[in-house]
This record gives structure tokens, C-alpha cells and sequence, in this order.
């Protein structure tokens, strides 16, 4: 199946939200199969059913009310993924244009086959460090799966990144993720750091994100005008985040440790 990769347009607004939430529903029975397997599932399903058992002296209701459990449980998590996803819908993907293609630090990229967006993703300085950019929202429909199109979407935001004069790309991604995981290896990331999710089911039940890094090799020496050109737009798109954030450290003082 032929692909092209292009800037994104207004008009694939609907389409890079529709394959967005279809990529994190599509992870939801995974992350179900991923809590009921944890060790503290097992014992708490395993204490409840004893119990059960034990106070009402009968097998079927004590799995009636496991089922019950269950049920509640499925719910509980089909509610917080269902809040992950609105929540993120009203971030970046609310406004993609002025999120991503108002900036020259910042871009964002959808693949196309016959017309029809079929993988996205986006590239962002970090609110952290103006040496580094962030990848987000790699996503590609189901059926365009396995031809390559994520990677050819990492390596143009890999290409973005030396042209801007990044140092690293940094993303996150989920530990059910693992399809994620293989590509972002393969393509040289390294995993850095592994980060609880803040949320008290995800601490129970051990529900963490991968932070991967790539480094990105240093390019030719620029002339010092175009250097500090091309800093400057890198420093202005993090400063531009940064007056978007509280409690974060401040942007100068970090370049001044950095410089
Ligand atoms: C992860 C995802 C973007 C991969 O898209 P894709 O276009 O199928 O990936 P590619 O064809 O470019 O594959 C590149 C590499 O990814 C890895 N990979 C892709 N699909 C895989 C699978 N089903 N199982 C294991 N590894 C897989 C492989 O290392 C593969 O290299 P190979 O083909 O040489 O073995 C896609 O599965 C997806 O959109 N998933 C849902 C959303 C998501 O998880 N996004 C990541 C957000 S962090």
C-alpha cells in the first residue's frame, strides 16, 4: 500500500482525533488483561472470594458476587481510560493548528494513503529543556499496521529534530504498549526512566510509563548567526509552553545551567 507523509492540514483535524482515540481504545482490553494479571489483583479477588465464601457458606453466590466484583472493576477502569482520553482531547488535539503548526520548533505530521489520513504524530520542545523535543501522538489505523509507517513518522521527526538543532527526542509510552516499545528500540531510543502513573489504581496495580530518549547526533558546524538563529526559535516555542505551566522550573535559569 502506497503512503505519503505530509505537514498537517486543518481538514485532517477529525481524522487525527478519530485515529487518536482509536489507538488508546484500542489498548483498553490489554490494560484490562495487564490489571488482572498483577499480583495484588489476584490476592485481593482471591481474599474476597474466600471471605465470601466463608460468611455465606455458598460457592454461588460467593462467585456470583466475584462476578460482581469484576463487573465493577471493568467499569471502573472503562471510566478512567474514557477520562484519559477526553483529557488529552482537550490538550494538544484540541487546537492541533496553533498547538503544533504555529511554531517553527514545533510541527506535526500525518501519513496518507488514498486520501484518507492514516497515521500521525507530533513533535514539541519540552517544557523541561529547549534542547529537547518531545514526540507525541504516533498513532496509525489498524489496517495500515506492519508497512512501516510509524517508522518512517519517527524518522521524519527525527529528521525535524537535527534540522532544529535538538540535542535528544524524548516520549513516554505505556507498559502494555509493547508493539510501541519494539519500534522505539529498533530506532535507537533507550529507555531512561520508569514513571509511576499518579493515579491510585495505576500505583496498585503497578501501571507505569516508559520514558524513552534518542540522542541525536551533532550535524555540521552552523555559521554562529544561524546558530543562534535557530536557537532562539527553539528557546522562544519552550518559553512559550513554560508561561503555559506553573510549578515548573524557570526556563532561564535552566538555560543558564545548561550554557
Ligand atoms: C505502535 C504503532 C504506531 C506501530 O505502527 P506500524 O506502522 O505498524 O509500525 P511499523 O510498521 O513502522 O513497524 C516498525 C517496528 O515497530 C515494531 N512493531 C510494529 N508492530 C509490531 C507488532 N505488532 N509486534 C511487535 N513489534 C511491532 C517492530 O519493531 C517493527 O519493525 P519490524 O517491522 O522491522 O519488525 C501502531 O501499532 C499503533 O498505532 N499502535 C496504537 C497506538 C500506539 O501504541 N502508539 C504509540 C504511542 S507511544
Amino acid at each position: 500500500m502506497r503512503y505519503q507523509i505530509r505537514l498537517y492540514q486543518e481538514g485532517d483535524y477529525d481524522a487525527v482525533r478519530d485515529i487518536y482515540v482509536s489507538g488508546v481504545q484500542e489498548h483498553f482490553p490489554r490494560a484490562c488483561r495487564y490489571v488482572l494479571k498483577q499480583p495484588c489483583t489476584v490476592a485481593v479477588l482471591g481474599l474476597s472470594f474466600c471471605l465470601l465464601l466463608i460468611v455465606s457458606s455458598s460457592l454461588l453466590l460467593s462467585l456470583s458476587l466475584m462476578v460482581i466484583l469484576l463487573a465493577l472493576g471493568y467499569l471502573l477502569l472503562r471510566h478512567i481510560w474514557s477520562q484519559i482520553i477526553e483529557q488529552n482531547l482537550m490538550q494538544d488535539l484540541l487546537d492541533i493548528g496553533s498547538s503544533y503548526m504555529k511554531h517553527p520548533a514545533c510541527c506535526f505530521w500525518v501519513a496518507v494513503s488514498n486520501g484518507s489520513v492514516v497515521g500521525t504524530v507530533g513533535a514539541i520542545p519540552s517544557k523541561f529543556s529547549p534542547i529537547t523535543l518531545e514526540l507525541k501522538r504516533l498513532n496509525v489505523c489498524l489496517e495500515y499496521r506492519g508497512l512501516g509507517i510509524a517508522k518512517a513518522l519517527c524518522l521524519t521527526v527525527r529528521e525535524f529534530a537535527h534540522r532544529s538543532g535538538f540535542a535528544d527526542i524524548v516520549l513516554r509510552t505505556s507498559v502494555i504498549q509493547t508493539e510501541a516499545q519494539n519500534l522505539y528500540q529498533k530506532l535507537g531510543y533507550i529507555l531512561v526512566d520508569t514513571i509511576p502513573v499518579p493515579h491510585p489504581l495505576a500505583k496498585v496495580t503497578n501501571y507505569t510509563t516508559s520514558k524513552y530518549q534518542y540522542h541525536i547526533p551533532r550535524g555540521p558546524e552552523l555559521q554562529p548567526q544561524e546558530k543562534q538563529q535557530r536557537d532562539h526559535i527553539r528557546l522562544c516555542a519552550t518559553q512559550e509552553l513554560l508561561s503555559h505551566c506553573h510549578g515548573e522550573e524557570d526556563i532561564t535559569t535552566f538555560i543558564q545551567k545548561k550554557t
